[in-house]
């Protein structure tokens, strides 16, 4: 009996012993987040201003407007600290960085509404059920609709009037990137109990499954339709190596939109699209062993070329659903090699480095040799996001509430 007891608790010991990198690899993740993170707080909100940090380069901090599409992503990272920590102090900080955005609810010149609002406001929403929130989030959707060309039967990505977009001669542009809106669409037509907005988000997703994709399931970054008529005109790239490569951030929206569509729709044919996308990144042979991809799958440098550690935590993040949806182990399997990959000293940064965010080597544009190879607050948004959805699905709950 004695004897039985022992080695019951010899067993036990041995299965503690073996499950303790994988439970800690979340609890080391988020120590380690909390003393970059509150670093960027304090530089953020240095002198009687409420600043957003995106990048870390030359030594320098840099801060974007409101109106640029990752607003979203440092209060989104904030709320994440707070769910992964329960600490007020998170939720304090979270609430300033958001409640900067309230403008951006009416915004209608571009389609990133859905990563500002529903990043910061969704997550508050969604955390603290703070009153007003969900106005903000419907408004939000009311001005993305705005962008809805039915002939089409798409959200218009980009306006072609001004900046680089006007020199392309470009109709209505859609990028890969817009799936990832879609969410804010969903939530809002649960919020208001108008359909329109659930309807636009699945006319869009139904026409990005027809028209983004080539037969391997890789995807194009940009389908340029024709909003009178409803053809295409073109298919391109904006921030990949060419207008036929797989640049890597797309891929990632990619499999992240599709799974997150099928979320809200239980549509099958949404769900085989994301197995399908899944597919195309882990039979690629350009895809590196650890796991972070090159910021283009066909760039012709590879392995003498960037990695983009963005790409690699939005798939990490978007599999952990997949696996969800699924049941299919070899899903989290990859999301937990990512994670793994993501949280060595090749990719996360030293503490009181790298400016206070928490990984590095991301690509933003190489195309247009902006920010390349250096922090981004959406790879960090995303990487908390995978490590609480690993957390839950390993406490056997859902990974993200619908
Ligand atoms: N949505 C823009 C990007 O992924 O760079």
């Amino acid at each position: 009996m004695k004897f039985k007891l022992l080695s019951t608790l010899a067993l036990a010991a041995v299965a503690a012993v073996q499950c303790a990198p994988k439970n800690d690899i979340i609890a080391d993740n988020v120590k380690n987040a909390a003393v970059q993170l509150k670093s960027l707080v304090e530089a953020s909100e240095a002198g009687d201003t409420v600043r957003i940090p995106s990048t870390f380069k030359n030594g320098e901090i840099e801060y974007v407007p409101t109106d640029d599409w990752v607003s979203g992503f440092f209060p989104g990272t904030l709320w994440y600290m707070y769910e992964l920590t329960g600490d007020e102090y998170w939720a304090d900080h979270a609430r300033k960085h958001t409640e900067i955005l309230d403008s951006i609810q009416y915004l209608t010149w571009h389609h990133d509404v859905g990563f500002m609002i529903y990043d910061s406001y969704g997550n508050g929403l969604r955390l603290k059920h703070i009153d007003g929130y969900k106005d903000v989030i419907v408004n939000t959707a009311k001005s993305l609709s705005t962008r809805f060309r039915p002939k089409a039967g798409v959200l218009q990505s980009w306006n072609t009037d001004r900046g680089w977009q006007a020199e392309r001669g470009w109709k209505c542009p859609v990028i890969i990137d817009n799936m990832m809106n879609l969410e804010l669409l969903f939530k809002a037509t649960e919020f208001s109990g108008d359909s329109t907005y659930a309807k636009i988000a699945i006319s869009h997703a139904d026409k990005t499954m027809e028209n983004h994709y080539r037969p391997d399931y890789s995807t194009y970054h940009v389908v340029d339709y024709d909003d009178e008529t409803g053809a295409v005109r073109g298919r391109y790239t904006a921030q990949g190596y060419a207008d036929e490569s797989a640049w890597a951030r797309g891929q990632a929206w990619s499999i992240y939109g599709f799974t997150m569509a099928y979320r809200f729709t239980s549509d099958k044919k949404y769900l085989e699209r994301a197995e399908n996308v899944a597919g195309y990144l882990f039979s690629n042979p350009n895809m590196p062993e650890d796991l972070v991809p090159y910021w283009d799958f066909d760039c012709p440098d590879i392995p003498n070329t960037y990695r983009d550690a963005s790409s690699a935590a939005i798939i990490a993040s978007a599999l952990y659903e997949l696996n969800w949806h699924t049941g299919k182990a070899e899903y989290k399997e990859k999301a937990d090699k990512i994670i793994e990959s993501l949280s060595s000293p090749a990719y996360r940064a030293a503490q009181g480095t790298n400016g206070g965010f928490i990984l590095m080597h991301s690509v933003g544009s190489l195309p247009h040799g902006s920010s390349i190879d250096v922090p981004l607050n959406y790879a960090d948004y995303y990487f908390l996001e995978a490590l609480i959805r690993k957390g839950n699905i390993e406490k056997g709950i859902a990974p993200v509430t619908k």
